[in-house]
């Protein structure tokens, strides 16, 4: 009777040490993202073992002065701070998601998800339907591909871009394919313009009335290139450059078009044939659902959930295979993925997703370009 009474007692003290053990899970997460915030924010000393909460006007300060927020009055502050600190806790749920890589506060830790949706990322949502001259990409064979490849290291993508406060991801994405095309077709790696893509491109899903490309409020890919194609190429950066805005009128000149669209392909969803499409033909433009994004520091982002709502055009640029820690993902190769959030955001601007299982959508729109010789620089 002893005995077995003692043993409920233990049994329930291991449940509360087990209760308990997460308690302090959660907290060290807690420090976790105190360092992040400390991070480079110049900020020593965080006090330890404060409470996430009980720490965040702290951490609130720190975000503002290392990303040089302020806000117009005392209501949108203190409506700022509470975003704040339920993007802190939303922080730490990723982090308890996505362990294999590191999340905490970024530059848009004081946005709601529904603001940083509409301002931050711009994918029109997902359709079958494709713009009339998307090819399918022909299946290429796949042994004999790099354990790692990386077209940073070859020269064929620019600098980190940043997009601001626009929903043109999807120009980004855009461009960056078609730099990467570029750049095989002529040996030369030229800046392309996104805001040309951003006035100019209207074009429309055959498939579903009204839905077209529209400046800050989202687009495709697949419909740029189609724009590209028609128009005759792209202008460079420095001839038309980005302003963030889509209330300027469309200032083409079709003499100083820089690229060119020869074609352009939709790739199987096979990740063998993402890779092969990615060594043969450049840098691919993927979208991607871009839930973990808003808190993503570093790491190989694998969450253990995560919609396949594609609301984010990126570009695909290598992919790699080196060892990370958790067991789960021993041996799991991860996408490198550029964004277009700024050299600040992320790994300088870059974005490590793991390879397998179409996590967060990331194989389930790929385009690849072409680009044809243009005598025009
Ligand atoms: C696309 O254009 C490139 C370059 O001109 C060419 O090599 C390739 O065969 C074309 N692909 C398709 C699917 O037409």
């Amino acid at each position: 009777m002893v005995k077995c009474f003692s043993l409920i007692i233990a049994l329930s003290l291991l449940v509360a040490s087990a209760i308990g053990k997460e308690v302090i899970s959660g907290e060290s997460d807690g420090d976790f993202i105190i360092r992040q915030v400390v991070d480079g924010g110049g900020v020593n000393g965080a006090s330890n073992g404060d409470d996430l909460l009980l720490g965040a006007e702290h951490h609130f300060s720190v975000f503002k002065q290392k990303f040089g927020k302020s806000y117009a009055s005392k209501e949108e502050h203190d409506h700022r701070f509470r975003v704040f600190k339920a993007n802190l806790k939303r922080a730490q749920r990723h982090q308890a998601l996505d362990p294999s890589a590191t999340h905490g506060v970024t530059q848009f830790s004081d946005l709601t998800p529904s603001e940083f949706r509409r301002s931050f990322l711009g994918l029109r949502s997902r359709r079958l339907g494709l713009p009339e001259d998307a090819n399918k990409a022909p299946i290429l064979p796949t042994d004999g591909l790099p354990a790692d490849f990386d077209w940073r290291d070859k020269g064929a993508v620019t600098e980190v871009k940043n997009q601001g406060s626009c929903g043109s991801c999807w120009s980004f994405s855009a461009t960056g394919a078609l730099e990467g095309a570029n750049f095989l077709a002529t040996g030369k790696l030229v800046s392309l313009s996104e805001q040309q893509l951003v006035d100019c491109d209207h074009e429309c899903d055959p498939e579903e009335k009204g839905s077209c490309d529209s400046g800050c409020n989202g687009g495709l890919m697949n419909s740029a290139f189609e724009y590209t194609l028609k128009s005759g190429g792209l202008m460079k950066e420095q001839d038309y450059p980005y302003t963030g805005t889509d209330r300027g009128t469309c200032k083409f000149d079709k003499s100083k078009i820089a690229a060119s669209v020869a074609n352009f392909s939709v790739v199987s969803l096979d990740e063998e044939q993402i890779a092969a499409n990615l060594v043969k033909n450049g840098p691919l433009a993927v979208a991607i659902n871009a839930v973990f994004m808003q808190t993503y520091i570093r790491g190989v982002s694998c969450p253990y959930i995560c919609s396949r709502h594609l609301d984010h055009g990126v570009l695909l640029v290598g992919y790699g295979s080196e060892g990370y820690a958790p067991i789960r993902m021993k041996d799991k190769p991860y996408w490198i993925i550029k964004n277009s959030w700024g050299a600040n955001w992320g790994e300088n601007g870059y974005y490590k997703i793991c390879r397998g299982r179409n996590i967060c959508g990331v194989d389930s729109m790929v385009s690849t370009v072409a680009a044809v010789h243009t005598a025009a620089n």
